[in-house]
């Protein structure tokens, strides 16, 4: 069952975020990482900034959760994290599926440049890199991130992003 998390999460989103983002340790930049690797108090933060956390239940237990944020003319999907001991069974899948679902806008990713993993699982589902050009344009223009993420991070879009870019370079 797919949910939309809310305050009685909370507790539950911070550990399973924390737990899954293990896998960044020693894979991303040693200065981009941080035990835990989301504070508390950044979750909040994003939830504050629109963040719209869903999760993927199992009796009565969250097992993935990933965020959907409204931004300006774009959604953004953020923190995308499913359970180490559940990964590769489809359930990054349902839920990206899912927010997909929610949304008429282009749709943009920021991830790390060196989750290979991550960057796989997005072209999978139709995800293009976009050039580092515009990747720095997007995350200034729609994130609110350190310099050093947007120098460290890659942004992927769907086609109805470069659709729309196509259209403007057109005109
Ligand atoms: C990325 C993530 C959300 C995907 O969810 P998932 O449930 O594991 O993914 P699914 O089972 O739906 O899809 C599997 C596909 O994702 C990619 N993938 C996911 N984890 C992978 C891994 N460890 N190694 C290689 N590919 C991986 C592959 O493309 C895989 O398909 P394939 O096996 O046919 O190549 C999840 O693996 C995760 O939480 N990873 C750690 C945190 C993270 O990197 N989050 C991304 C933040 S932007």
């Amino acid at each position: 069952m797919i949910r939309q998390c809310g305050a009685g999460d909370l507790g539950t989103l911070f550990s399973l975020i924390n737990e899954a983002a293990h896998v960044y340790r020693g894979a991303i930049p040693a200065d981009r990482w941080s035990e835990p690797y989301m504070p508390g108090e950044e979750l909040h933060h994003e939830i504050d900034n629109g963040v719209m956390f869903w999760g993927f239940e199992e009796q009565g237990e969250l097992l993935g959760v990933m965020g959907i944020q409204h931004v300006q003319d774009v959604t953004l999907i953020r923190h995308a994290y499913v359970r180490p001991h559940r990964q590769q069974k489809g359930i990054g899948s349902e839920l990206l599926g899912f927010l997909m679902k929610q949304t008429d806008r282009p749709v943009l990713i920021g991830t790390w440049a060196a989750a290979c993993w991550a960057i796989r699982f997005y072209e999978k589902h139709g995800f293009c890199m976009v050039s580092e050009e515009e990747k720095d344009r997007l995350l200034k223009k729609y994130w609110s991130i350190p310099e050093r993420q947007v120098e460290t991070s890659v942004v992927l879009a769907d086609q109805k992003w470069f659709a729309l870019r196509a259209k403007e370079e057109g005109s």
